[in-house]
């Protein structure tokens, strides 16, 4: 790949934990997501020019902002391959196009973003997993522990699971033809970092850890069976939910009321807020979303935005500059 003097990305939103799978399933949405711009300069190191959209309380500070330390990993991890020579420094542009704090994997979008830019700028062959590695440094410093199931799917699109951290391995799933999503963010934070705490300092019985192995299980099979019934049975966890669903005003009205309405199945997305269902058509995912929105208005007095899409098979990309 030839190196570009200037390059845009477009990082996908995902959700993660499916229901049954913490920290091991995750899949990219078509929107939203985050776009980083980014160009040469002549200032070594990683300088953050300015952060659009609605995220002006993240920092510009490239040690600080998971799009910069992204950036320097993989002019790190450059550098350390005796790689032809390069210009000194690299200024980016993120254009924030997701809500933070969402559930949505918006650090991992920002992160992977970072790094898929320069990579595409360097003309760098990263693989998969070198890119991964690079993006999950940017998810390591704001939810306190690496998490690979937002940025995963986010590089690489579709559903995947990851088999194991150490060394990573992620195995793609089959993904249904008729699968569509529908995810609403009510406007409310949840902090991922401590909802992770949350989940870290509980213990949990036997019975919880078989009840989730069953689903996970049945989970993969129906992906690989296009089995839409069993794939929305599945969506059930015994682990982290029952934990997370306080966080989340409404959320135990608001499900019941999505499966009510004919969701396949309905579970918090990643630490929440946002809530995710899977539905057999788009009218059905909009009619979803629509029931949704409006239960957590009713039911706790939030806004919500939503999106509706099918999985998004290519992940992370270049684009054209607007
Ligand atoms: N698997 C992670 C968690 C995703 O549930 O904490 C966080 O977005």
């Amino acid at each position: 790949m030839p190196r570009s003097e200037r390059v845009r990305v477009f990082a996908p939103a995902t959700l993660s934990n499916l229901g049954p799978g913490f920290d091991v399933l995750g899949l990219a949405l078509e929107r939203p997501g985050d776009y980083v711009t980014a160009e040469w300069s002549d200032s070594p190191g990683v300088e953050i020019a300015e952060v659009r959209g609605d995220a002006d309380q993240l920092p510009l500070d490239p040690a600080s902002n998971v799009v910069g330390i992204a950036a320097t990993a993989v002019l790190q991890a450059y550098d350390s391959r005796a790689s032809e020579p390069r210009p000194p420094g690299v200024r980016l542009w993120l254009d924030k196009r997701m809500p933070l704090a969402s559930g949505l994997g918006s650090s991992a979008a920002s992160s992977v973003g970072g790094a898929l830019a320069v990579v595409e700028l360097l003309g760098a062959a990263f693989d998969h997993e070198e890119l991964i590695a690079c993006a999950l440094e940017g998810e390591r410093a704001v939810s306190g522990s690496v998490h690979a199931d937002n940025v995963a799917p986010c590089v690489v699109g579709g559903i995947l699971l990851i088999r194991s951290y150490n060394p990573l391995e992620l195995l793609s799933l089959p993904v249904p033809d008729r699968l569509w999503i529908a995810v609403v963010h009510p406007h409310t934070a949840v902090a991922t970092a401590e909802a992770r705490r949350l989940v870290a300092e509980r213990r949990f019985e036997i019975s919880q850890a078989v009840a989730n192995l069953g689903q996970l299980g049945a989970m993969v099979t129906a992906l690989h069976r296009s089995d839409l019934a069993l794939l929305g049975r599945s969506i059930s966890d015994a682990l982290v939910e029952p934990i997370r669903a306080p966080l989340v005003p409404g959320f135990v009205n608001v499900k019941q009321a999505a499966l009510k309405a004919g969701a396949l199945g309905c579970s918090l997305s990643g630490s929440g807020p946002s809530v995710f269902a899977f539905a057999e058509s788009h009218s059905q995912a909009e009619d979803l979303a629509g029931h949704i929105a409006v239960r957590f208005q009713e039911v706790a007095g939030l806004e919500s935005d939503s999106y509706t899409g099918k999985v998004n098979m290519r992940g992370a990309c270049r684009v054209s500059e607007e």
